[in-house]
């Protein structure tokens, strides 16, 4: 199996996994043959990519929790969202952010059971559902990060909480704003910096919502160098559980397919936070971050400098632009089949994430 934009995909492929819609309804099942008429109404639902069969792709990408811890934890950040959109009052005791800490519960039980877990977030993504599965996403990256980091039970409660709610002022700035496909204006750049505010202010009314939770909120775009916003917070001054989310939540956002822009592959914003390490992310945090995350998950096809396609086979903690391949298509089929150790060979490098063999 292995994930390919949907521009991409050829009429023969099979679809590998189960497509769902908004509501969590199967539309497709897995073992489907795609064809044009199929992927036309997929396309409709804004879906990008999809898990497909073909004889390139026999190795199985994990998943970071169960599909269907996920689907509940889409569908209840959907419906929290939900209900503060349409009553934006916050009462002290909330129902819905009960639900939310024993969710969060819940995905610390299920990533706890994995031993060495490595994170393939080459998933699939759409626009409908951007904010939840953004905040499910951020949420089991932030998780990953603060397990390596050692932090406590306590801890990561209030790390994933904060995580789930982080863009909960979102729901206070107008959507034509949020969704714009052109440059925003100062005036509108300033509305959506508002929104670590107005989601502070919203929570602090919520007695069962942490206070580490609440300054995930509130800090989440500060940057280790004081050039963040809203309150310019510098290094030491930013809760480290922010700047795990702070990793976290860039790195979603820029492998996800926006309105105004396409995604960056998965080594691309890799690279963005390297880059960023020390002057927006936290150098540390960043370090431990790179061995949490595979740019290219076991079984995706990527192009080396010399122009060879390769499948990837196995993936190590600490090197994750340099896993093991196996060359399966040259030009003079000199090297077909061979096996390569990335780690050994340093003057071959992955340029990109290849979808077309031919
Ligand atoms: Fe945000």
């Amino acid at each position: 199996m292995r994930i390919v934009p949907i521009y991409c995909i050829k009429d023969d492929f099979l679809l590998a996994k189960d497509i769902f819609d908004f509501d969590g309804r199967i539309l497709l099942k897995q073992g489907n043959r795609l064809n044009k008429k199929t992927l036309d109404s997929i396309k409709l639902l804004g879906i990008n990519c999809l898990n497909v069969v073909d004889q390139n792709s026999y190795i199985e990408l994990e998943n970071i929790i169960k599909p269907e811890l996920k689907e509940k934890s889409l569908n209840l950040i959907k419906s929290t969202f939900g209900n503060l959109f349409s009553n934006k009052k916050s009462t002290k005791k909330s129902n819905d952010f009960q639900k939310i800490l024993d969710l969060s519960e819940e995905l610390i039980d299920d990533i706890l059971n994995r031993n060495d877990i490595l994170i393939n977030l080459v998933d699939i993504k759409t626009l409908d559902n951007y904010t939840y599965e953004h905040s499910v996403n951020v949420a089991m990256l932030s998780l990953v990060i603060g397990l390596k980091l050692g932090l406590n039970r306590e801890d990561l409660k209030q790390l994933c909480v904060g995580a789930l709610l982080h863009d909960v002022g979102k729901m206070f700035i107008p959507t034509e704003i949020l969704n714009k496909p052109s440059k925003l204006s100062q005036e509108e750049f300033k509305v959506i910096r508002s929104h670590p505010i107005r989601g502070y202010d919203y929570l602090k009314n919520i007695e069962n919502i942490p206070l580490k939770s609440r300054l995930i909120v509130i800090e989440h775009h500060e940057k280790v160098n004081g050039c963040g916003y809203p309150l310019y917070k510098k290094n030491k001054e930013i809760n480290i559980l922010s700047k795990i989310v702070a990793i976290a939540d860039v790195y979603d956002a820029l492998t996800s397919n926006r309105p105004y822009r396409k995604p960056l592959s998965p080594n691309e914003a890799l690279e963005f936070i390297l880059g960023n390490a020390g002057s927006h992310f936290d150098f540390y945090l960043v370090k431990i971050f790179k061995c949490t995350i595979v740019p290219y998950p076991n079984g995706s096809l990527v192009k080396l400098n010399t122009g060879e396609i390769a499948i990837v086979k196995d993936n190590f903690n600490n090197f994750p632009l340099r896993p093991n391949i196996e060359i399966i298509k040259t030009s003079n089929n000199f090297n077909l089949g061979k096996k390569i150790n990335l780690r050994e060979n340093l003057s071959l490098v992955i340029n990109e994430v290849a979808y077309n063999i031919l």
